[in-house]
């Protein structure tokens, strides 16, 4: 018989205790097992699994079951349910209603949030605790809760993953095998051979990661909550459809492309096939293709973009009585600023991206750069730095668009 966690009490939340944000590479930290994150970047990241016993000792689930099941109700976040009830894989998608879900007596059901960092500071502020790798990586925070045998099945990820306890017991397998066949005719991505070469049963504030395509299995051993932080790496196919899209949208900001320049064909010959397409057609267009050029600008200002860009569900929440720009410095200056949760801002060499738009980064940066590193700025680094008045305007605009927010936390 598998141990009980005891019941998960729905009023649970952690702390709201922040770690330093970015977290200093060369400190080692209890987060990767006494490790710093140089250590870990170099040893394990994309290389292969460690296991980190109490990541985070005390630490408690950043959301509560009802919290949970609350967003899991609500259009803006991306819910799916997983049941296995007599043996039996199915899938459905959310937004789900609290009496949808099966009784949480029930046993072999998971539910799965993504993106729970962009609703709730609190998930945010354990999101952060992953910041010493590059925000361009970084995907989401995802909550499951399941139910006593709940998971997902055997299965592989492309992403890096670090899989987080919050509440109660899950046991892992994982295995480093080559097979990675899928089960045919399943509503889910399920291995059909798992041969297990190591497990563990992780308790809350323990911590896996997994590199991509590590195939891994994690069942619930009673009721249990885990927090999946995900780095995404974007596939060769996606990046060439994006960055096409991008130069495409942007006039081919590379190729000089004359305004009257098109197809010609006053050669064409009458033809008895006008099915056929004609050779000429295909050799020109070839020829106006691999006149595309681009420049690592060019690659940077589609990267900043589309990585910052918001998800398609995701809406801004502008501040319901919004402060003139001469209250907001003066709330600012006391309170400081902070990004709103949903938020990304990303920095290359001559550009900033916030929110999918690129801009050209101001002459003096120092404001910026330090607002995107450290997602806030202090109220005394406020006055500081807002010198510049050109700072205090864009940040004001910012906020009424609600991308920026008064205070260090809500
Ligand atoms: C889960 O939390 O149940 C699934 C996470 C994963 O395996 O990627
Ligand atoms: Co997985």
């Amino acid at each position: 018989m598998p141990q009980r966690s005891p019941a998960l009490p729905s009023s649970v939340v952690a702390p709201t205790t922040s770690a330093v944000c970015p977290p200093p590479p060369d400190a080692p930290t209890p987060l990767l097992g006494g490790l710093t994150p140089a250590q870990f970047m170099r040893r394990y990241w994309q290389k292969k699994p460690l296991l980190v016993r109490q990541a985070i000792p005390g630490l408690a689930a950043p959301l509560s079951r009802d919290e949970l099941f609350e967003l899991a109700a609500s259009d803006d976040a991306q819910a799916r349910l997983i049941t296995r009830f007599r043996g039996k894989w199915q899938l459905e998608h959310g937004p789900f209603d609290a009496e949808e879900l099966p009784s949480t007596k029930r046993r072999e059901w998971t539910l799965l949030v993504q993106g729970v960092d962009l609703y709730h500071e609190r998930a945010r502020a354990l999101l952060d605790r992953f910041r010493f790798a590059p925000d361009a990586r970084l995907d989401d925070l995802m909550i499951s809760y399941a139910t006593d045998g709940g998971g997902v099945g055997p299965h592989f990820d492309s992403y890096d993953v670090f899989l987080l306890q919050v509440h109660g017991k899950r046991r892992w397998r994982i295995s480093a095998q080559k097979d990675l066949t899928l089960k045919d005719g399943l509503p889910l991505k399920v291995l059909q051979h798992f041969e297990p070469q190591d497990e563990w049963v992780l308790e809350p504030g323990d911590m896996l990661y997994l590199p991509p395509h590590i195939a891994h299995d994690g069942e619930a051993i009673g009721e249990c909550m885990t927090c999946s932080i995900g780095f995404r790496s974007p596939s060769a196919r996606e990046l060439i459809g994006e960055f096409l899209y991008h130069l495409a949208e942007r006039g081919m900001a590379s190729r000089r492309v004359r305004d009257d320049e098109r197809y010609r064909d006053p050669n064409q010959e009458a033809v008895t096939r006008p099915a056929q397409l004609p050779e000429t057609f295909v050799e020109q267009v070839g020829a106006i293709l691999a006149g595309i050029r681009w420049s690592d600008e060019d690659v940077a200002s589609f990267l900043g973009s589309y990585l910052s860009e918001p998800k398609p569900h995701v809406v801004f929440d502008p501040p319901e009585r919004a402060a003139s720009v001469n209250t907001f410095a003066r709330q600012a200056a006391r309170a400081g600023v902070r990004l709103d949760t949903k938020t990304a801002l990303l920095y290359g060499k001559r550009s900033y991206f916030i929110n999918g738009e690129e801009h050209r980064l101001p002459p003096r940066k120092k404001w910026l750069t330090e607002l995107a590193d450290h997602r806030r700025l202090e109220g005394k680094r406020f006055v500081t730095l807002s010198a510049d008045s050109s700072m205090t305007a864009l940040l004001h605009e910012w906020y009424l668009a609600g991308w920026v927010r008064i205070g260090a936390l809500a």
